[in-house]
């Protein structure tokens, strides 16, 4: 066994707006050992997720230390009790082949790991459908915007992690959900595999009016991933008493720093959302994992084993193409959920 792990790191600052083929570097360091009450895990799968620029950006991880992410993989060897070698784990070994889990190893505290049931879905989900992202997508549409039957409701970033999730929980709830996503490819997707009643191309020089037709009705629940020109076309479509949750900005995780996307957008809003008795949450998961994951894993694992959500994953191979496959994914290069596989999975 080798006794080296491979890591990326990013490699200078200051980070540009968006990552390019030089913004990491690829390092090695020993393996580390663990300590007491510390387990020893091999990464299967690495999550890549728009909020790990952010992180970069923010400089929230130490200098030289292994990006981070959330993982998928398995104990080498352990000094943690309820964990032993082979287990299949959830946890936040970010762009590295190792890591340790348990006592002082620096995580989010919301990112909790745990032991996987492959029974309950591929191991892969519990970074995506049954992880973080479901529980995202479900605190955000179920708990927050509460879609009713017969209601519009309109999922940007459709086809993407979190979005086509979010889209067919509405759909479960009986609403009419229309989709905004970028490539013809993906729209056909989201309508044809997913079961939304629409789904229409940012990238259409009429998106605008597009968005319009899909959703002749107005739309009273907004699932926001995105910003930008995608928010100032739904903006003039919401209905009184309208929900909106701001999952997420991602078409400004790329601005200068000092500027506040929240801000700006709620201020050009602001005279729709007064007008019109429109409801805007934020939303971060980290505030529903310890009242809701449970309930949600319950509801989800059935909800995808029954075939009533369908999840498209997107997963490269190999720790190479990781810094690659990041930068795809900001750009809308992913097709589903985007995830690096760099071990072999021993449940396939
Ligand atoms: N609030 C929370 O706690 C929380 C938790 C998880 C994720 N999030 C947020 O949820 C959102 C979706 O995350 P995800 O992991 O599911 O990513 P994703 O949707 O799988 O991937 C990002 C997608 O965003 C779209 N996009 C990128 N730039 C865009 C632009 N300028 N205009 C329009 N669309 C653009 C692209 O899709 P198209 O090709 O279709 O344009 C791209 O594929 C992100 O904003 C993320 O930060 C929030």
């Amino acid at each position: 066994m080798t006794t080296l792990n491979r890591y990326w790191t990013p490699s200078a600052q200051p980070l540009p707006a968006w990552p390019e083929p030089d913004t990491f570097e690829l390092r090695e360091a020993p393996i580390p050992t663990p300590g007491p009450g510390q387990a020893l895990t091999r990464t299967i799968y690495v999550s890549l997720d728009p909020y790990q620029w952010g992180y970069k950006k923010r400089g929230v991880e130490p200098p030289g230390a292994p990006c981070h992410a959330r993982t998928v993989a398995q104990v080498v060897e352990s000094r943690m009790e309820g964990f032993a070698p082979g287990d299949l784990v959830f946890n936040t070994n970010g762009w590295a082949e190792y890591g340790l889990m348990g006592e002082g190893v620096a995580r989010p505290s919301y990112m909790i790991p745990r032991k996987l049931d492959p029974r309950q879905g591929r191991v892969s989900q519990a970074v995506g459908v049954l992880g973080m992202l479901g529980l995202t997508a479900y605190a955000g549409m179920i708990l927050q915007a509460d879609p009713q039957p017969g209601e519009t409701a309109v999922v940007s970033a459709a086809s993407g992690g979190v979005g086509q999730i979010a889209g067919q929980l509405a759909r479960l709830r009986g609403a009419r959900v229309v989709g905004i996503a970028g490539r013809e490819e993906k729209c056909r997707f989201v309508v044809d595999e997913l079961g939304f009643d629409a789904c229409v191309s940012h990238l259409s020089p009429t998106f605008p009016q597009d968005l319009k037709a899909a959703a002749p009705a107005g739309v009273d629940v907004y699932f926001e991933n995105v910003g930008g020109a995608v928010f100032d076309a739904v903006l003039p479509l919401f209905n009184k008493g309208a929900r909106m949750t701001i999952c997420g900005l991602i078409a400004h995780y790329g601005d200068a720093e000092g500027t506040d996307a929240r801000a700006d957008l709620m201020a050009r809003g602001e005279p729709v959302f007064r007008d019109r008795n429109v409801t805007v949450r934020d939303l971060f998961v980290g505030d529903y994992v310890a009242g809701h994951h449970d309930a949600f894993l319950a509801d989800m694992s059935l909800w995808v084993a029954s075939g009533k959500v369908r999840y498209l994953e997107d997963i490269r191979q190999g720790l190479e193409t990781i810094p690659a496959a990041f930068a795809e994914m900001l750009r809308g290069g992913n097709f589903g959920k985007m995830l690096v596989r760099v071990a072999e999975d021993p449940t396939l």
